[in-house]
């Protein structure tokens, strides 16, 4: 609280952009229910810890920030902790029973009962537990208000769930089924966000390819692009996650179609063995993968690529992980996101035999981080000396006369702070030294 008496909140989010996206919604909640945002935790009223279950590590970062939440409760027992995101809606009840600190555990799809937990909280004291998933839920959801960090860039969430149930993966069970929102709405609220003054939106769902589906109306994910693409005063639509077997050409031709599309592609590939494909229920092989790449590259030469790697699946052999690096060298990703399999409870690949020890995944995982970043650096050396539009977002986290902007391959690139040049421009960069991750630029006035 502060001087003046007003209640203030905090909200750490872990994992992934729907649960920033989400931490908005939240945020915009208690906002609403007159509090406002803490600039340390310390001084909070309410934490909320928006949480993660993807990866064994992920979880273990939140067990951590309870002990540090459970240290500020000791001397301000007012503090109200509440838990949100996947843990939520995995664990439910078992973590106020684990750990009755937590005053009440929130879903995803329940961000709009947090008016009257922190009310009934603050008023009975009890713990509230509140997990639903059923589909009206998730549309009432979508339409919450956001309090959102950016003026420029807006996450726009277009879906909810996942049907696809790769055996490793535990989304399915915490987010439940697909459940897309409507052209109309999504429409809407891209136009009001232009209106706003908002340049750059990321469509955001666990497998963007296979949106509208659900209304069984032939909508898909094309005919959403091709209503977005007419929006003014938005320069960039980016989307995430892309799923290689539900992409089609016809996606394809739209995004090459657009000018506000970003050349940016971030298509998880997981493995470089069809058997270990299969094994993972991607439902797709390698081959299929490599024609969607040729395609895609035809048709946006320019286009950026990042994927997603997971190693030391159960089963994987060193000839498997061999084929995961002739895939890196024969695509040459401009970046990979490698993950080291993590079991989850529930899932067909926690209890499949042919578990791997931590000591063969973490060689295999430098193994194919060597070749990849060698991989990122040579493609990155070639942008050296060229000037690349880049669409500016602020000062770099380290150093704030270091600004920083995005490619539309969504390449970084780090420069001075320059006068006159303000978040949201779009300006040339020219590009002075190249690295693995960044590049190193100017920008002129
Ligand atoms: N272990 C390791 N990585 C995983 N991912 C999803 N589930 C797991 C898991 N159990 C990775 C996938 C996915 C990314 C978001 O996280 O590569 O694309
Ligand atoms: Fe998980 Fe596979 Fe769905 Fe992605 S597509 S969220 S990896 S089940």
């Amino acid at each position: 609280m502060d001087q003046q008496g007003n209640k203030k909140y905090f909200t750490i989010t872990y994992g992934c952009q729907m649960n920033e996206s989400d931490s908005e919604k939240i945020n915009g909640q208690l906002e609403e229910l007159g509090y406002l945002p803490a600039e340390q935790m310390e001084e909070a009223d309410i934490v909320i810890l928006n949480t993660c279950s993807i990866r064994q590590n992920a979880e273990e970062k939140v067990y951590g920030k309870i002990g540090e939440v459970k240290q500020l409760k000791d001397k301000n027992p007012h503090v109200l902790l509440g838990i949100a995101g996947c843990m939520a809606q995995e664990n439910r009840r078992k973590l106020v029973q684990r750990m009755p600190i937590i005053d009440f555990v929130i879903g995803p799809y329940n961000i709009h009962n947090l008016h009257e937990i922190v009310t009934d909280k603050e008023a009975v004291g009890s713990h509230v537990v509140l997990t639903q998933m059923k589909p009206q839920r998730v549309r009432d959801y979508s339409l919450l208000k956001a309090s959102r960090k950016s003026k420029i860039f807006a996450w726009v969430p277009i879906m909810q769930g996942c049907n696809k149930f790769c055996t490793y993966c535990i989304v399915p069970y915490v987010r439940g089924r697909e459940t897309s929102r409507t052209i109309e709405d999504i429409k809407a609220e891209v136009i009001s966000l232009a209106q706003d003054g908002y340049k750059e939106i990321t469509l955001l769902g666990q497998n963007v390819n296979s949106y509208g589906l659900d209304f069984k109306n032939n909508t898909d994910f094309s005919d959403l692009i091709r209503a977005l693409d007419t929006v003014e005063g938005i320069k960039r639509i980016r989307y995430m996650t892309s799923h290689p077997r539900d992409m089609t050409k016809e996606m394809v031709d739209v995004m090459a179609a657009s000018s506000k599309v970003v050349r940016h592609m971030h298509l998880p590939v997981q493995h470089g063995s069809n058997e270990m494909l299969k094994r993972m229920n991607r439902g797709y092989t390698v081959e299929h993968f490599y024609e969607m790449v040729d395609y895609i590259r035809e048709r946006m030469p320019d286009v950026g690529f990042t994927t997603d790697l997971i190693t030391g699946f159960p089963g994987e052999t060193e000839e498997m992980n061999q084929a995961t690096i002739a895939l890196l060298k024969k695509v040459r990703f401009d970046s990979a996101y490698t993950f080291i399999y993590s079991p989850r409870r529930g899932t067909p690949a926690a209890s499949m035999t042919n578990q791997i020890s931590d000591e063969i995944k973490h060689r295999r995982l430098n193994e194919i981080m060597e070749v990849q970043n060698q991989i990122s650096l040579e493609i990155n050396k070639e942008l050296e000396g060229q000037d690349i539009e880049i669409l500016v977002e602020g000062p770099t986290k380290q150093d704030e006369n270091h600004w920083f902007g995005r490619t539309s391959t969504n390449k970084m690139i780090v420069f001075p702070k320059v006068e006159g040049i303000k978040i949201g421009d779009i300006v040339l960069a020219h590009v002075n030294i190249a690295q693995t991750w960044i590049l190193k630029g100017i920008v002129k006035d």
